[in-house]
């Protein structure tokens, strides 16, 4: 495959973004050519929402004006990634086959007027969908302009469930082949409580709403469900795709840590994984998060390349309040994702809308066209990106990974739990935020994967764990592994049953205490933790109910000192195998999880490195048999001043850099060592 297209080792880096023709007059599309030249555009994707477009009618269509477009881009040498257009269904197809829009938990059918109105398992949504990716596919997919193919558009994004009859049938048509026969479903959800025990499939319905809360095992399988559904119609997409062009690559837009599709699993069918990611420029965390988001995207599949595919020069249009993009920021976190590894940066979109409910979101070219601030922006990154970037070819280094799993994220977060407001996204931002504050790398990791890679393992709430995973993780620590595993690890197996005994069940041969209950506690109730020499941290959430275990080789680090259960270990060290765990039993403050890190080499960062680190500033090391790049991405509005270990040359300013880097606001370096 021309895996090229996406960039890569020594290849260009992509740039350009969601270019919609559709919604301008034909004469504005050599403008727009023109423009996009002039800002180094490289690549746009195409088609995305343009059903009603291609096919006006049903079995009529229309791919003159899309042809038309990708000629004047061949003619620009502005590759296409050419998009289906199944995220929104026309108007005709829901007139004429209501059955096709998605129904909610109360049974209300949604209407059309808005995008990504489809139940992804009715069968008329299905063979309609099949035809337009079918007919596009022949008649543009040789195009010279096209370069890429994008599936749909963020699948399950705004109505992720739906609880429809189709969805009834294909579920239970799910769990027949999961379970093979109604009492092992029965077992497997706890049939027994609340006289929930089915005696046929038939019975069995979506997690429609009910008076009290659902079954948990149902709703984990809901969720299991739905995630295959739609996977299993991006099958289809792809393998009409790539029937036509199989030497193209192909992905779907992610986004993110977005919860109802198990991106693992996905990704393992992506040539190239792409995702969108619009950080809020009023959060001051939002580099942070960002970079957490990126790194989880370089992750989900090690094999391939991975790129930005949608993110704003400015503004959303969707938060409550949409605070702009400061100047030189949009270049900050564009390179904030090249130095984690992205093969290029994509924008939603090309050109500012008139019309239809984003009109005032951002764009490459904005209402005030070139004239505006963000075109200048726009067209310098333009020129950057397009000089040779050696760094490139580089490699992001990480030592360690964050254990993240969908399954778990399911169920941890399932209505019934000690605490409601235990998100997965919290405990990993939680283990993840002091290691980026002291310039670590990281990727994640599932629970399944080969682990042997890292030196270290942070496993925040691994509250759902199968037997298999677990007996993966230990082996990791039995070779020599460490890992740091928080509260609510190893609670419960693939049905969401508890593992009975003191808490960890196939985790508790790591844990250095039996974890005999869990005390939430109250919001605001701040704990003592006191540490072995003596001096005290704090911590809030959550605490175990912990127990010393003599028969296991640990230490107690820190004990709570405060509260109904002061005495109680919260953290403890101890040997498995030839590694070693350390476990938390308490949401410990920064300062405290700190210590725990100091304690593992592989999160110990580079300490210099973390020293000469003004707030703020974000570092990346990447390495390549030549040179070590590391890059200094000022993410304020002030200058910095920054510590370099050794002296280099920073390949963007083009200037030599000894002991101290200068770096403007928002300025951006990238060291060759
Ligand atoms: C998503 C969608 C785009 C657009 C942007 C707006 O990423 O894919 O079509 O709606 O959000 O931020």
């Amino acid at each position: 495959m021309e895996l090229s297209a996406v960039g890569g080792p020594g290849q260009r880096l992509l740039y350009g973004g969601d270019y919609n023709p559709e919604q301008w007059p034909p004469e504005v599309w050599e403008e727009d050519v023109r423009l996009m030249r002039e800002a180094g555009v490289n690549m746009v994707t195409v088609g995305v929402f343009a059903w009603a477009h291609l096919e006006p009618a049903e079995g009529t269509f229309d791919f003159g004006w899309l042809r038309q477009v990708l000629d004047l881009l061949a003619g620009a040498g502005i590759d296409a990634d050419l998009a289906t257009p199944t995220a929104a269904p026309p108007p005709w197809l829901t007139t004429r086959y209501p059955d096709v829009l998605p129904v909610d938990d109360h049974g209300n059918r949604y209407s059309h007027g808005s995008r990504q109105h489809f139940c992804v398992c009715n069968p008329t949504y299905r063979r309609l969908a099949g035809r337009i990716v079918q007919q596009l596919a022949a008649e543009l997919g040789d195009h010279p302009a096209v370069r890429m193919w994008h599936a749909h558009n963020e699948y399950a994004c705004h109505v992720p469930y739906c609880y429809c009859d189709h969805h009834a049938t294909a579920f239970r048509n799910w769990l027949e082949r999961r379970y093979g026969t109604i009492n092992t479903l029965n077992d497997a959800w706890g049939g027994a409580f609340w006289s929930q025990h089915y005696s046929d499939f038939a019975e069995v319905l979506p997690p429609r709403m009910t008076p009290a809360h659902a079954n948990p095992g149902q709703l984990l399988d809901y969720k299991r469900f739905t995630s295959e559904a739609f996977l299993e119609e991006f099958l289809e997409e792809k393998k009409v795709l790539k029937a036509v062009r199989p030497d193209i690559p192909l992905t779907t837009n992610f986004m993110g840590f977005r919860k109802p599709l198990d991106y693992f699993a996905w990704a393992r069918e992506m040539d190239v994984v792409s995702t969108d990611n619009y950080p809020d420029p009023a959060d001051p965390d939002s580099p942070a998060l960002s970079a957490m988001h990126y790194d989880l995207i370089r992750s989900l599949n090690k094999n391939v390349p991975w790129m930005v595919m949608e993110q704003t020069t400015s503004r959303v249009n969707w938060r409550e309040r949409n605070v702009p993009k400061s100047p030189g920021q949009m270049r900050g976190l564009s390179y904030q994702a090249l130095a984690r590894g992205a093969s290029g940066v994509l924008f939603f979109q090309w050109r500012a809308s008139r019309a239809g409910a984003e009109k005032f979101h951002s764009a490459l070219l904005p209402h005030s066209g070139v004239a505006s601030p963000v075109w200048a922006e726009v067209a310098g990154l333009g020129r950057e990106l397009a000089r040779p970037a050696p760094w490139a070819a580089s490699e992001v280094l990480a030592r360690a990974a964050v254990v993240f799993s969908w399954p778990n994220w399911w169920a941890v977060e399932s209505t019934v739990s000690p605490a409601h407001d235990l998100t997965l996204v919290e405990q990993a931002r939680w283990m993840y935020l002091p290691l980026y504050r002291r310039c670590v790398t990281l990727d994640f990791a599932s629970p399944a994967e080969d682990l042997t890679r890292y030196d270290a393992l942070l496993v925040p709430s691994l509250y759902l764990v199968t037997q298999d995973e677990a007996a993966n993780i230990r082996a990791y620590v039995e070779q020599g592994g460490t890992a740091v595993i928080s509260f609510w690890s190893g609670i419960v197996d693939e049905h969401d049953q508890v593992y009975l005994g003191p808490y960890g069940g196939p985790l508790r041969p790591l844990i250095g205490c039996d974890i005999l209950d869990v005390a939430p506690l109250p919001p605001g109730d701040v704990a003592q933790v006191q540490w072995e020499d003596g001096t005290t941290t704090t911590a809030s959430f959550w605490l175990d109910i912990a127990a010393e275990r003599q028969d296991r080789n640990a230490t107690i680090l820190a004990r709570v000192t405060s509260g109904p259960w002061a005495g109680t270990p919260v953290v403890t060290r101890s040997q498995y195998g030839q590694g070693h765990v350390y476990y938390v039993g308490t949401r410990l403050d920064a300062d405290g999880l700190q210590r725990v890190y100091d304690l593992v080499p592989a999160l110990r960062g580079i300490a210099d490195f973390a020293a000469g680190r003004p707030e703020g500033v974000e570092r990346v090391v990447r390495r390549s048999p030549g040179h070590d790049y590391e890059f200094v991405i000022n993410h304020t509005d002030s200058d910095s001043k920054v510590l370099l270990a050794e002296p280099g040359y920073d390949e963007l300013g083009e200037r030599a850099a000894d002991g101290t880097l200068a770096l403007g606001r928002r300025g951006v370096a990238i060291i060759r060592h």
